[in-house]
This record gives C-alpha cells, structure tokens and sequence, in this order.
C-alpha cells in the first residue's frame, strides 16, 4: 500500500486540520454547557418562512435547482444583494460580486487567488482562526499587530510594514474584522478605518474586510465599512475585498455568503471557483435571496438583536457576579456580534483550563488558537449566542469553580 503520509503535497503534509475542530470534539456529552462555537442561536431561525420560502421554489424551479447553475451566482441573488448593500452605503454592480459557499469559502478563494508560499498576511493578534487557516494553507506567513480596545493598531501596523521595507518585503495582504470582531467583540473606530486605508493606499496592500457580524450591532451607531469608506474617499475604490456571509444573519447550514471587490479581483476568484466547486447550490442561494426579499428580513434582524443583546447583558451581568476584581480575570464588552475574550492570570494556560473546565461541563475555546504568531496562553473566546440565558449563567458559575479548582 502506499504510504500516505509521503504522498502529501508540501503545502499540505504538516496541517493536522483546525484546531477548533479539535476543540469541539470533547463537546459530545450534552451536559456540558458550550460557550465555544460560534453558532446563532436556533431560536432565531425563521422556520415556518423558511418551509414556505423552500416550498414556493420548488413549486416554480424544481427543475433549474437539479441542475448545475451559473458559476458567479444566482442573478437574482445578486440584485438583491445590490439593494441590501446599497443600505450599507456600498454601490455594486454584478461584476463586483461572486456568491461563495460560505463565508470560509469566501476566505479560501481570496487566499489562493493573492498568496504565493511566504507572502505575509498583517493580521491583528488575535484575529479569526479560520482566516489563519484558510491562508496557512497557502503557506503564507502572519505579522500580528495587538488589537486595541478601538480595533487594529494601524500606528504598530504602519511601522511593522516600514520594518519590512527595510528587509526589502512588502505584506501581501491586510485582513481584519471590523466589526465585532471574531474573536474579542471589539470594533475598529472610523479614524482607524479611515488611517487603514490610507495605509493601503501608500503602499498598495489591498484589505480584507471580513464582515459576517457587521448587521448584528445592538448598542451604538454604525460605524462606516471600509469598503465603503474605500468607494467614498478613494473614487470608487478598489482597495477592498468584502468577505460576507448569511451564516449569521440567516442560516449557517445553506453555506452560502458572497465576496466583494473589483472586477479584476472577483474574476480572478471565480476562475479559482470553477476549478473548486463550480457552482453553490440554487436552491440555497434562492433561499438567501428569500430571506433578504420575502421574509421580513429587517424584522427578523431586529429580533435576533433584541434576542442576543439581552444574552450580552445577561452574560456581563453573571461575569460581574462571578469574577470580581480579585480573581484576577478580566474581558472584554461589545456592541454587537456574538463572542467576548476573557483574559485570565497569566500563569494559566487555557489550553489546559480548557480539559479542568470540561470536567466541570463547560467548555470555551482555548486563546491561543487565535494568533497568527506568538500565542498568548492566558486567554479564552466566550460565545454568548448560543446557549440560553439560564445556561450562560451556570456556564459561568461552573467556570469560575473550575478556575478556583486549580489556584
Ligand atoms: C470572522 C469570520 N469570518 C468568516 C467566518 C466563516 O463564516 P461561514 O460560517 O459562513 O463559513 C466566520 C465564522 O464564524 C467568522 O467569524
């Protein structure tokens, strides 16, 4: 038989797959309460506009959804994804967009389309793993800067992209979330937006702007996206990938989301699509365009606000009570998304807290998962979606015995 593992492509042969994937295999015992995936809550999922949404498309076009369909995406999901976009101050014509099986998707088409082995990614430290991975698989190699309470440190940024133009290097990419970001819930300031841009410009690194939390504000105003600010002071941009998705504003299990950007760049990705999957199911994508267009979608929004923001509180609330300033643990707040970064001593490693924390039926995803380079290990990322409301608070009680357990 062939050895397998002598057979693997270079690029491939030392990836032992997510490790959060890793994470979740442990949360099998359905006693444990589990703050660590990133999952919407199912109380939000639109059920009975769903069926009837699924039913009136298989009445009319049962027959287009057996068959392969168009490789870019649904037409009619891109118009109306053109009305939805334009809300947000983002101006799109068909060539601007390709529909993606996925927000990870999304990812994984920007990152064969720009990486060659080597190339550097400036990510924040800690930024969304899935990213990490998606590009890691194309062996580029991550500079992190620390993220501040107001998002990216563009002045660290700047000077570790002047560092590297002394090595002769320039990054090929920034990626960040803006908003809410996966995993501390923080969200960038417009100043800062508008300096990552500038920054982009000087340099000619384009941006990709991950945005699957951007809706889901529930305190404060909106604050520009980049791709906006891009199209806006920069004459109609060019700068910008968008990556979005439906997983959390509709459903995560279509798989469906939709990059963003210049032609040349969506085209580019769309070559790589046919060679990948070719195209994302019809029926699923219909039943994206149905959420957008025929089933109350600003309603439901506001709903799944109103719903998260009060596990948000509750969340706090308990954090507050369990946790008072002497244990030492600290987090952080946000105005919208779905996830918190909790920060314990620095003498635990919460990859370890993470096996004590399983035994007390409860479980998060260990910090380190989240660094580019240099993981810290005293860190957590909380879920606030997910779980009910009574669950967040015996989640919470049941972790803090379990960080008492081992002081
Ligand atoms: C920042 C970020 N980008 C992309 C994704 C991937 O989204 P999807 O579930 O649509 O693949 C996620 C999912 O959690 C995310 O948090």
């Amino acid at each position: 038989m062939i050895n397998w593992k002598n057979w693997y492509a270079d690029n491939i042969k030392d990836y032992e797959g997510y490790p959060l994937g890793k994470t979740l295999k442990y949360l099998s015992d359905p006693n444990i309460i589990s703050l660590a995936g990133g999952l919407p809550s199912p109380e939000t999922f639109q059920i009975s506009e769903f069926r009837a949404a699924s039913d009136k498309i298989l009445a009319n076009d049962i027959h287009k959804i057996m068959q392969y369909s168009a490789i870019p995406g649904e037409q009619s999901l891109f118009d109306a994804l053109i009305v939805f976009l334009k809300r947000d101050n983002i101006h799109l014509e068909n060539q601007n967009i390709l529909i993606t099986t996925s927000g990870q998707h999304g990812l994984d088409l920007v990152g064969r389309a720009l990486l060659n082995t080597g190339d550097i990614v400036l990510v924040d430290r800690p930024t969304f793993a899935g990213a990490l991975v998606a590009f890691g698989l194309e062996k580029a190699s991550f500079i992190g800067v620390d993220i501040q309470q107001d998002g990216t440190n563009v002045e660290a940024l700047d000077e570790a992209i002047k560092q590297l133009k002394i090595e002769n290097k320039t990054p090929k990419l920034i990626y960040v979330v803006p908003d809410f970001q996966n995993p501390t819930g923080i969200t960038m300031s417009l100043e800062k937006r508008k300096q990552l841009l500038k920054i982009s410009y000087e340099y000619d690194i384009p941006i990709v702007e991950d945005s699957p939390y951007r809706d889901l504000r529930y305190y404060g105003k909106a604050i520009p996206s980049i791709f906006s600010l891009d199209q806006e002071l920069y004459e109609g941009g060019g700068n910008v990938i968008g990556v979005y998705t439906f997983s959390k504003i509709f459903c995560p299990g279509l798989r469906v989301g939709f990059n963003i950007g210049h032609p040349d760049v969506i085209k580019k990705m769309t070559n790589i699509k046919e060679g990948n999957i070719l195209n994302t199911p019809k029926y699923n994508q219909d039943l994206c365009t149905a959420s957008l267009t025929q089933m109350n979608f600003d309603a439901h929004l506001e709903k799944c606000k109103s719903y998260y923001k009060e596990k948000l509180e509750v969340f706090l609330e308990t954090m507050e009570k369990y946790f008072p300033k002497e244990s030492g643990v600290t987090w952080t707040t946000s105005e919208g998304g779905l996830f918190l970064w909790v920060t314990v001593p620095e003498h635990i490693d919460t990859a370890e807290l993470f096996f004590e924390a399983i035994k007390h039926k409860v479980a998060f995803v260990p910090g380190e998962q989240f660094y580019g380079e240099a993981p810290e290990k005293n860190h957590m990322r909380i879920n606030f979606s997910y779980s009910t409301k009574e669950q967040l608070k015996e989640a919470i009680k049941r972790l803090s015995a379990c960080i008492k357990s081992i002081a």
